[in-house]
């Protein structure tokens, strides 16, 4: 951590809570969710940098077109599980410059392409195109862009790394084992805010990440992150959410927590001023609860309920797989053989075990039935310590 009064892993104990105010020791002091905020989303914020996300990391979405092409594969699956709707809908969330939703949109085949609808939902503003080349919104392949999901749509919701942006608070545990709120200066300097106590906090806390009475470990709260993800699932009128990133689950939270920083391919100590993304794992397993109404989803068939699985799994049976290609094809046609020799190394870096491949994938159907045929790995199977995102 950047505490530059505590330990690797410890805000110090001083605070007594609050924002600052007018106490000289607390001056600027403010919990990491309101920090956060500010530093990725307000003025002169990280995501409002003309680079966008993929100047300072690269997400499945930049590894590899073998992704989009697979996500549009996935989209006709869901196309054909709702009976080919009129409008079938593709919604980008936290869409970043867009890279996705245009790929996808082109990767459709010529019977899905015409009824197909793209959303870019990014509260950072979109490019702007140059002066002349406005592309045609009559465009099919063009995606509308708006900063909320657009309500009452059938089709395709997927969220590629968006859920770790959504700022969270951050608790530590004080000498006497029990959990306070982290603040936080611009400069990354923390300290210890008051007890978390009772309240909606403390019960997200007790239900999806108990903390021991031990000093020194960490949390993250992730109820905005839960309501965000509610509101994304209940934007769908039917259709299929999906939620991509970087997780853990009940049985294997980290006891230190994950919040970190991300800037120019390196990751950093996370300081709320701008200057670097931050972003912590997410709590897939709590955002799926939340997703169904917090129950198992009243009137949900139990095979049709929120499902969580890896990457690997789901990419390789979205048929995205690293086997090499046959020697003699390089005999035969060269340009095909070193083609797919490369798509190959794309599709083992999309599904390492140790990387991008261990991502999650909560997938949660609305009004619709899971795709036939997709895998079903239940939490334990995930791996205990999913990487961060790739440089
Ligand atoms: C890590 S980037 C991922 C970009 C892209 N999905 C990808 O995989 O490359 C997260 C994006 O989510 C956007 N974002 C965060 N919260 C959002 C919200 N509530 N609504 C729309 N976009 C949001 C951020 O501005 C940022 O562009």
């Amino acid at each position: 951590m950047t505490s530059a009064d505590s330990g690797a892993h410890g805000a110090s104990a001083a605070g007594t809570g609050g924002a600052g105010g007018s106490d000289p020791v607390h001056a600027g002091l403010v919990g990491w969710r309101q920090a956060a905020e500010a530093a990725l989303y307000g003025p002169g914020g990280f995501y409002l940098r003309p680079e966008g996300p993929a100047g300072h990391f690269r997400t499945s979405v930049h590894a590899s077109p073998l992704f989009a092409e697979a996500v549009a594969r996935l989209l006709c699956r869901v196309d054909e599980a709702l009976g080919h709707p009129a409008e079938l809908a593709f919604v980008d969330m936290g869409a970043g410059r867009g890279e996705l939703v245009t790929a996808v949109l082109k990767a459709l085949p010529a019977d899905v392409a015409p009824r197909a609808r793209g959303y870019a939902v990014e509260r950072a503003a979109p490019p702007r195109p140059a002066p002349g080349t406005q592309p045609d919104s009559a465009d099919a392949a063009v995606p509308t862009w708006c900063t909320e999901p657009p309500h009452g749509v059938t089709g395709l919701l997927f969220a590629n790394e968006w859920l770790d942006n959504v700022p969270v608070d951050v608790v530590e545990t004080d000498a006497a084992g029990v959990p306070h709120r982290v603040l936080v200066r611009p400069d990354g300097t923390e300290a210890l805010g008051d007890p978390v106590g009772a309240g909606p906090d403390a019960r997200w806390l007790e239900r999806w990440w108990p903390l021991a009475s031990r000093p020194g470990l960490r949390a993250e709260i992730g109820r905005p992150r839960d309501a965000a993800w509610a509101a994304a699932v209940g934007s769908l009128r039917a259709g299929l959410a999906v939620a991509v990133d970087y997780l853990h689950v009940r049985a294997a939270r980290p006891p230190y927590g994950t919040l970190t920083g991300f800037r120019e391919g390196r990751e950093v100590p996370p300081v709320p001023d701008g200057s670097c993304d931050i972003t912590a794992h997410v709590a897939l397993d709590a955002c799926a609860a939340a997703g169904t109404g917090g129950a198992a989803g009243a009137g949900v068939r139990p095979e049709d309920h929120p499902r969580l699985v890896t990457q690997r799994a789901i990419l390789q049976a979205l048929g995205v797989r690293g086997a090499r290609p046959p020697l003699s094809l390089a005999g035969t046609d060269p340009t095909a053989y070193v083609r797919a020799l490369a798509a190959a190394g794309e599709a083992a870096e999309l599904t390492a075990r140790d990387g991008l491949g261990a991502f999650g994938w909560l997938m949660q159907p609305v009004a619709m039935p899971y795709p036939a045929g997709f895998p079903h790995l239940p939490p334990e199977h995930l791996p205990a310590e999913p990487p961060h995102r790739r440089p």
